[in-house]
């Protein structure tokens, strides 16, 4: 299907409906959705590591997250780091700031490419973009000491396959370290069919992994010292989302107003989020592992 010549309703039916959402239709979303999640996110499309204190969310809390996943696995300049969805290439380019690493990005979508080189070269970052997919990482085994993920791998229709490229691409005793949307609990099929299919639906999104999941495919892929933690244990992840019935409300009074096809599909995305994370289905987890220095 030539995707780009769908109009964005034509867009939007295809992600709502029964049939499971393809690479390219993924990819699509993330083109046009570009402008959107400017708005909504700023330059870095994932949630934040939020503290108690602070009164409302800010850019500062995405930053927080990069440097929480960065410490997971003592991120320094002796690390050639590759991040894996890199979006625009806010963590890409931060992480490469803040720490002195080699950093290289990869996304599918070349619009999301050249404004990541532009970020970089408006922040005096040295980066590489690259154009590719996560179930074909372009490189050669052992080349990088760190692979790390902000919310992509919940796209990613073969995430066995991803961790495999994963331990492919990274040298004996490299680490894996990243964050993602989690269903809580996937064997409540109940919860699964009321929550957390309808944000599959409105995020472009093949199928959310629960902990479980995560923990079964690292460990098929060989990777050792597997962790997935849910990070609503270590911070108010609930700031970050419509949990509350004003919130809903306010988000359900803009969907009514909205016209544009995609803006309503975020609209509505962020209602099934908020819903789904008050009734306990939906979490966002922290990845980690390692690639062990001997393999057979
Ligand atoms: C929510 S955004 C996060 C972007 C970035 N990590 C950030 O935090 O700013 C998800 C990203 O995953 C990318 N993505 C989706 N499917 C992918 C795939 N199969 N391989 C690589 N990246 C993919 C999208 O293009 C998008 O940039």
């Amino acid at each position: 299907m030539d995707t780009r010549t769908l109009s964005d309703s034509q867009l939007v039916e295809l992600l709502e409906g029964e049939e499971s959402v393809s690479r390219n239709l993924i990819d699509e979303y993330y083109r046009r959705c570009i402008p959107i999640y400017l708005d909504f996110l700023g330059i870095h499309w994932h949630t934040g590591f939020y503290r108690e204190q602070d009164t409302g969310v800010s850019p500062l809390d995405q930053e927080r997250m990069v440097d929480h996943i960065a410490g997971l696995v003592g991120i320094s300049e002796h690390d050639h780091v590759l991040d894996v969805g890199c979006g625009i290439g806010a963590s890409v380019v931060y992480l490469n700031l803040k720490y002195s690493c080699r950093a290289t990005g990869l996304t599918p979508v070349r619009e999301q490419k050249l404004l990541a080189e532009k970020l970089a070269r408006g922040k005096g970052a040295e980066i590489s973009i690259d154009l590719g997919h996560a179930e074909s990482l372009p490189y050669p085994d052992n080349s990088f000491d760190v692979v790390c993920f902000f919310e992509s791998s919940c796209h990613f229709a073969d995430r066995q396959q991803f961790f495999h490229e994963v331990f492919r691409v990274l040298k004996p005793g490299g680490r894996l370290v990243g964050e993602d949307w989690l269903a809580t609990d996937l064997s409540d099929l109940t919860a699964a069919e009321k929550w957390i299919e309808p944000i599959c639906k409105t995020w472009a999104i093949p199928m959310l992994g629960d902990p479980e999941e995560y923990q079964t495919l690292l460990k098929s892929a060989s990777l050792a010292d597997v962790e997935v933690a849910d990070m609503q244990t270590l911070m108010p992840l609930h700031k970050g989302f419509a949990v509350t019935d004003k919130d809903q409300q306010i988000l359900n009074e803009e969907i009514e107003d909205a016209t544009s096809p995609l803006l309503r599909l975020t609209l509505k995305g962020l209602v099934e989020l908020g819903k789904a994370m008050a009734a306990g289905a939906f979490s966002i987890g922290q990845i980690r592992a390692t690639k062990p220095m001997q393999t057979e």
